[in-house]
């Protein structure tokens, strides 16, 4: 559908991507005169796991946000260039942002639940979207968003208690399972794990690996081993450019850029 990256550029994607979910063109961002993004173009594509990496400060975030127009609520950030979810110029005037945002959802490195028991957690996007028309059918959502984020069993009992008081991991799973129930196309991550133990990562990173059967996902994340776990796509940003593209397997066993080599091997970053 979409014409692979131009072969001459030097961020080529190793596959052409036939079909990309997502397509970045030229995109650059600013916060006020500073610049952040400079010129990123990429296709990513759907069913797989995309690793952002990088330096601090380099723009993951900044990127990632760009792919639902989060940086919209941000005073003083601008976007420029093209970014294309499944063709379509998610940046064209008349795009409805709140659709958009069901479409392509967010989990934070921070779990922000809503201050609303676990149910409603679930239940508010459902409705506000008007995807379901009677309370059995909302009931259902509620109970399959939680069973495909892996926190039904631990919660089924418990449906009216807050959202706040599960634990960290508890309610990373939580903002997963709301992300999951407006029937979304891609999931974007950032961080999602920084904030949890090795057993609560262990299991987000299991239920990225089964959500990707259905979804593109997008995940930021600083750990190396993280992204060569749970990613098949990998890029590397610095300086607010993406270096490097290509497949998990080759960035971290073959990277052809020295930058890359140097911040997967520990030199720097
Ligand atoms: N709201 C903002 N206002 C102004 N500048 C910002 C804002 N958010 C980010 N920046 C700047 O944009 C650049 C990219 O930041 P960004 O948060 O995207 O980096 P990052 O790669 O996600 O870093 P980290 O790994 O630390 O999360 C940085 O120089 C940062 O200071
Ligand atoms: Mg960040």
């Amino acid at each position: 559908m979409n014409a692979p990256l131009n072969a001459a550029a030097e961020n080529v994607f190793p596959e052409p991507v036939a079909e990309a979910k997502i397509s970045a063109r030229n995109v650059s961002v600013y916060y006020g005169a500073k610049q952040a993004i400079d010129s990123v173009s990429i296709d990513i594509p759907k069913n797989y796991v995309t690793a952002f990496i990088g330096p601090s400060g380099c723009g993951k975030s900044t990127f990632l946000r760009t792919i639902n127009r989060m940086n919209d609520t941000i005073a003083g950030a601008r976007v420029d260039g093209e970014i294309l979810l499944d063709g379509e110029d998610i940046y064209r005037s008349g795009m409805d942002v709140v659709q958009l945002r069901a479409r392509v959802g967010m989990v934070f490195q921070k779990p922000n639940p809503f201050p609303k028991t676990i149910y409603e957690n679930i239940a508010y996007g459902p409705r506000i979207h008007g995807l379901t028309t009677s309370k059995s059918e909302l009931d259902g959502i509620v109970e399959s968003s939680l069973q495909r984020a892996g926190l039904w069993d631990e919660v089924k009992d418990r449906l009216t208690d807050s959202g706040t008081a599960l634990s960290g991991g508890q309610q990373q799973r939580l903002c997963i399972a709301r992300a999951i129930a407006v029937d979304p196309e891609v999931i974007l991550m950032d961080e999602p794990c920084s904030a949890l133990d090795p057993i609560a990562t262990a299991r987000i990173e299991e239920l990225i690996d089964e959500l990707r059967g259905k979804f593109a996902i997008v995940i930021v994340t600083h750990s190396m081993q993280q992204a060569a776990r749970v990613s098949q796509r990998t890029a590397f940003f610095h300086l607010g450019k993406i270096v490097e593209y290509g497949t998990t397997s080759d960035i971290f066993t073959n990277p052809r850029q020295e930058r890359t080599k140097d911040y997967i091997t520990g030199r720097y970053g």
